[in-house]
């Protein structure tokens, strides 16, 4: 039998009792990883790691935005398998929608805490835990399209997911001194529970409005295929890939900035014209 690509290696999963951690969890524990599955919906991580087996998944609750609670979350790795080998550091919330004459700071300060913060103090304690053990890791947050251009998420969102991009490329640069990699996934819209409630709309509502804002067609996007990204940057497959910012998005992005970027060329040149017809 070929070797498993996460054979026996320990991941911390935030985030991970729904959506993109969800899937992520059941396929690191397909690749042969022991996996800590963290989340604040007790419930549903639990049903997580059962539906598993406690053999593979061990749930532990975790509010990424209490230092604290991750500290004792990293702790409780390191108690249970010794070591951590990979971080996936998936949590995140939307936030509401409103615009920015109506921002709600107390809700925008909570998205930075939950996405940013929350990042910040989970790739602190991971990588602490690492360089401890000399273990040569791997980190990877979510991010999103929202983290590289303005317009497709809330406010509160697209600015905490550009600070996460950020984090990212900064940690990259101290953390890869102990060997340790340290890469984000860009998703494209995925009909998770986050999306569907923000929407207010069905799964399939979602993945239609995705498909059709879509530039790759004739796929739907699913949390699979992020899974599918996280299992690649956390495997030996990418042992030279850091700082790297791996978009799931089939084109999208590269497409609106692209057109973004014509829009404001062609506004440009109408204000020269009509500057050198004036005078
Ligand atoms: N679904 C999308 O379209 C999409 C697109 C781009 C990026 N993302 C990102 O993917 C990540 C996963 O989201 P998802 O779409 O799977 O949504 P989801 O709601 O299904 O999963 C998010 C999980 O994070 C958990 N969580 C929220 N706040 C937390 C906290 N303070 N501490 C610990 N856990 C917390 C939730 O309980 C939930 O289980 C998020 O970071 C999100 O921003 C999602």
């Amino acid at each position: 039998m070929p070797k498993q690509r996460l054979e026996g290696k320990v991941a911390l999963i935030t985030g991970a009792a729904s959506g993109i951690g969800e899937e992520t969890v059941k396929l690191f524990a397909e690749n042969g990883a022991f996996v800590v599955a963290a989340d604040l919906q007790d419930e549903l991580g639990r049903q997580v790691a059962a539906s598993i087996g406690s053999d593979r998944v061990t749930y532990h609750h975790c509010d990424v935005r209490d230092e604290n609670q991750v500290e004792e979350t990293i702790k409780f790795v390191l108690e249970k398998h010794g070591h951590i080998d990979i971080l996936f550091s998936n949590a995140g919330i939307i936030g509401s929608l409103s615009g920015i004459l109506e921002l709600d700071l107390n809700e925008f300060e909570n998205t930075m805490a939950t996405n940013v913060r929350g990042a910040a103090a989970t790739i602190k304690h991971a990588a602490r835990a690492m360089v401890d053990k000399r273990i040569r890791g791997s980190i990877i947050c979510t991010t999103s399209v929202a983290a590289s251009i303005g317009g497709t998420g809330p406010h509160g969102y697209t600015t905490s997911k550009h600070a996460l991009l950020g984090l990212v490329r900064s940690a990259c640069s101290e953390l890869g001194a102990y060997g340790i990699r340290v890469n984000s996934i860009s998703p494209f819209g995925v009909a998770t529970p986050l999306a569907c409630r923000a929407f207010n709309l069905e799964p399939n509502e979602v993945e239609a409005n995705s498909c059709s804002q879509a530039n790759l067609k004739g796929i739907v996007l699913k949390a699979r295929h992020i899974a599918e990204a996280a299992l690649y940057l956390a495997s030996d497959e990418a042992i030279y890939i850091s700082g790297h910012n791996l978009v799931v998005d089939g084109g999208f992005s590269v497409l609106k900035l692209v057109t973004r970027g014509m829009v404001f060329i062609y506004l440009f040149i109408d204000l020269i014209i009509l500057l050198n017809l004036t005078g």
